[in-house]
């Protein structure tokens, strides 16, 4: 017989059907034994009543978590006996064959003693256990919930970009260093002994390297790798939706990425509200003057799990002081300045003064969600001579300016067009969506 999964069951009243899965409980009432079912569409209610006696005696040894087959007969619950917390409470089926996957003959004993209930949200158990029994722990609806949701997500994001001309394109894992404000994670070379290949932070480089490449629009779910503390909302590593558009400026990328977020929550997140569209957008110094922050919550009701407040942070500074009093970039080195800083960048050959270098604003911006950065993108310097003045600001030498950037400059030597593009932190985005505390 051929398998249904368990939500559909109830489309099968009166007649008899096979589900397979896990126990998820079990309870004896007097001669009956009741099982609850569960499979990753739901639960189901499975009943043996003691007549079949062979039946009853093999139901009577199941335990939560062993992995059975049941085939039986889908009957009605008399309306005072439904079940409105399961999706499946208006049926419950009648057991007719038991057969038991696991354990079975060749199952190790003693058999490993659950070690921890899957039937709750888990808040209650310390995170190292769960973590060393993940794949237990991920059998937990909760946990079952948001991992089909990120698919959910992902199969969006793909659709809804390639209908606007994106294609999906693969960079390399194996790379040199991108700058992204992190350590990298280096690989030893096998061939090149005494050489290191970083894992990337980001897929900066190569999707700028396909603009020049003449792709025009690119996007992946990248991947990336960051050596830095672990955070709720940072992991080592992590995925980002990344894309990068040629022949746009900062108005484009955000209004793409808007109507984006907006069709996304309507669809799959239709019990969230947007507090605010067009999202409002924000001076990087006027959110510092009014929240202290350049990530401020705006919610009007921090309570309410289903409000969504975005917000575009613009208008960053280009450069800040490092403690050993160096420029550095804020953002992304990559980033193109305003086009006041550019006027300032190419008066000459000369390094602007650390009055003027302050004044430099880059063409940066940053996509906000409840007091959390779910994504940050720029418009890039798409000319040699502007990226450089940008690696002479920071004090680069002649020297480590080609070692590390050579590829780039050489790039943009042959021609560049205007382009920018966005990151998402996939990850912390679906984590504010399922109203979880942290990514993992
Ligand atoms: P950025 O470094 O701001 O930009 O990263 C973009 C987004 O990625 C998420 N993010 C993380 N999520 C989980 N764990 C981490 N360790 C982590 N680090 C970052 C954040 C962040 O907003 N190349 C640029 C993008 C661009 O300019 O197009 C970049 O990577 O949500």
């Amino acid at each position: 017989m051929e398998r249904i999964s368990i939500s559909e069951v109830p489309q099968h009243s009166g007649e008899t059907v096979l589900v397979q899965g896990w126990v998820h409980t079990r309870r004896d009432h007097g001669k009956l034994i009741f099982i609850d079912l569960r499979d990753r569409s739901g639960v189901l209610q499975v009943v043996f009543a003691p007549d079949n006696k062979e039946l009853h005696a093999q139901a009577d040894t199941l335990r939560s978590e062993w992995i059975v087959g049941i085939t039986g007969l889908v009957k009605e619950r008399p309306s005072g006996m439904q079940n409105k917390n399961i999706g499946t409470g208006t049926v419950e089926l009648e057991a007719q064959a038991l057969e038991i996957y696991f354990p079975n003959k060749y199952a190790v004993q003693p058999m490993p003693q659950v070690q921890f209930a899957v039937d709750t949200d888990g808040k209650e158990i310390n995170e190292e256990s769960r973590l060393t029994y993940r794949y237990l722990d991920l059998r937990r609806e909760r946990l079952q919930k948001n991992i089909a949701k990120r698919s959910e997500v992902t199969l969006f994001l793909r659709t809804w970009l390639a209908k606007r001309g994106f294609y999906e394109i693969e960079t390399p894992i194996l790379t040199k260093s991108t700058p992204e404000g992190a350590r990298d994670y280096v690989v030893p070379s096998r061939l090149e002994q005494g050489t290191f290949y970083a894992l990337p932070q980001s897929p900066q480089q190569y999707k700028q390297l396909l603009m020049v490449a003449g792709f025009e629009r690119y996007f992946q779910i990248a991947r990336c790798f960051r050596d830095e503390d672990t955070r709720g909302d940072r992991q080592p590593e992590f995925t980002q939706l990344d894309m990068e558009m040629s022949f746009v400026e900062q108005k484009d990328v955000m209004e793409l990425n808007e109507a984006l977020l907006i069709d996304l929550v309507q669809t799959l997140f239709p019990e969230k509200k947007i507090q605010e569209i067009p999202f409002p957008r924000i001076a990087y110094r006027d959110a510092m003057e009014t929240y202290g922050t350049d990530r401020p919550d705006l919610r009007k009701d921090k309570n309410d799990p289903n409000l969504l407040a975005f917000c575009w942070v613009v208008d960053f500074p280009f450069f800040e002081k490092t403690d050993e009093g160096k420029w550095t970039f804020t953002h992304n080195p990559f980033s193109s300045p305003d086009d006041e800083g550019i006027e300032l960048y190419m008066d000459g050959d000369a390094i602007p003064s650390d009055e003027d270098i302050l004044k430099i604003k880059t063409k940066q911006y940053d996509i906000v969600l409840n007091g959390f950065e779910i994504g940050g993108g720029s418009i890039r310097a798409h000319q040699e001579q502007v990226l450089l003045k940008t690696f002479f600001i920071m004090g680069y030498e002649k020297e480590r300016i080609l070692n590390s950037f050579n590829h780039m400059l050489a790039a943009l030597r042959f021609g560049a067009p205007p382009h920018g593009g966005i990151a998402w932190g996939l990850d912390r985005f679906v984590m504010l969506m399922q109203n979880e505390p942290n990514i993992r």
